[in-house]
């Protein structure tokens, strides 16, 4: 392994994610294990612009790996879009002997990496973390199997009061330009209908279909909406239309929100971030540089930055099929 270099600092950006704690620590432990420095950038970009690091060693990141959230922080930096900003932050890492970053995030974090990257040369590399999965170069992002979890025992609780009264609910889940919570969890929480971004299923067709589980003896349902749906309506929209257009039912809604981003991570989150974590400093100590590190096929895979931002993750249609089947 060329080791080149000598410490590598790592920070978390954007939406937390179930996970990231985990790949913290694998960051950490990877760096100690090959025997060079880590530093832990709190408050993403931001810090990084301020100097705000911590010298990490593998047992200050002891009793994190179960633990939702990021003890580095996150936030969503204005002044890192700014030249003037990330020269400070660069300033900030040579000064502090820093030979390569990485940055747990999602696309709008990685598109900060990798300009940072063409400015100075800096070595950069992304490990995905949204509970979206909405990254392209990896079927998993970390944090979405937790989530995914988390909305399916919520839709689970939901159904006994929704079978109890009779009830049609409308339950919200995150997802603000992809369906693949929405479509997962409804498949496995039983629900009537999944509304998603890339499908527009029409407000018709719902009612319809509605209408269609009614007259085959359903007294209850569920229909999950993704946060970015496309039907043209936010969710209470919906609500009142289908209380106006079908008498009844007797509807509610649910936004299930920023619970869906917390909890601790699911073993197969934190077996993922562990892996990522090996597999990006490796990787940088291997000369490296500017990738995100993904899983593909089950293998550790590097995807260049610039294709994980620009490249989409599409939908499963063979999720979208069984979907239909299920709800007959
Ligand atoms: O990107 C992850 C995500 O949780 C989206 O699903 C959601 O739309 C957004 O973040 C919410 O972000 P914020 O933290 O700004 O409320």
């Amino acid at each position: 392994m060329s080791q080149k270099i000598k410490k590598i600092a790592v920070l978390t950006s954007g939406g937390d994610s179930p996970g990231m704690n985990a790949a913290i620590r694998s960051v950490v432990r990877t760096c100690a294990y090959h025997t060079i420095e880590c530093v832990g950038v709190y408050r993403g970009y931001e810090g990084l612009m301020e100097g705000d690091f911590k010298q990490l060693d593998a047992r200050s990141v002891r009793g994190i790996i179960n633990k939702g959230g990021t003890i580095l922080k996150s936030a969503r930096s204005k002044g890192f879009r700014t030249k003037e900003g990330r020269k400070q932050a660069h300033k900030r890492l040579m000064d502090a002997g820093v030979g390569g970053l990485v940055v747990i995030g999602g696309d709008g974090s990685f598109t900060g990496a990798l300009i940072f990257n063409q400015e100075f040369g800096f070595p950069v590399m992304g490990i995905p973390g949204t509970i979206d999965n909405d990254i392209f170069g990896t079927s998993h992002t970390l944090g979405f199997d937790t989530a995914l979890n988390t909305v399916v025992d919520a839709i689970d609780k939901i159904r006994d009061t929704a079978s109890s009264h009779n009830r049609l609910f409308f339950i919200e889940v995150m997802g603000r330009d992809v369906g693949h919570i929405a479509l997962n969890v409804g498949i496995a929480g039983g629900a009537e209908e999944i509304l998603i971004p890339e499908e527009d299923l029409g407000l018709d067709r719902l009612v319809e279909s509605l209408n269609k589980s009614r007259k085959s003896g359903k007294s209850s349902s569920i229909v999950v909406v993704a946060e970015g749906d496309k039907i043209g309506k936010n969710i209470f929209e919906l609500k009142d239309y289908v209380d106006e257009n079908m008498e009844d039912y007797d509807v509610r809604v649910s936004v299930l929100g920023h619970m869906q981003r917390g909890g601790a991570p699911s073993c197969f989150d934190r077996v993922l971030a562990s892996r990522m974590g090996v597999k990006a400093v490796e990787s940088m100590l291997n000369g490296q540089t500017n990738y995100m590190v993904g899983l593909l096929d089950n293998k550790m895979e590097l995807t260049p930055l610039d294709n994980a931002i620009k490249g989409k993750t599409k939908i499963n249609l063979e999720l979208l099929r069984v979907s239909d089947i299920m709800s007959t």
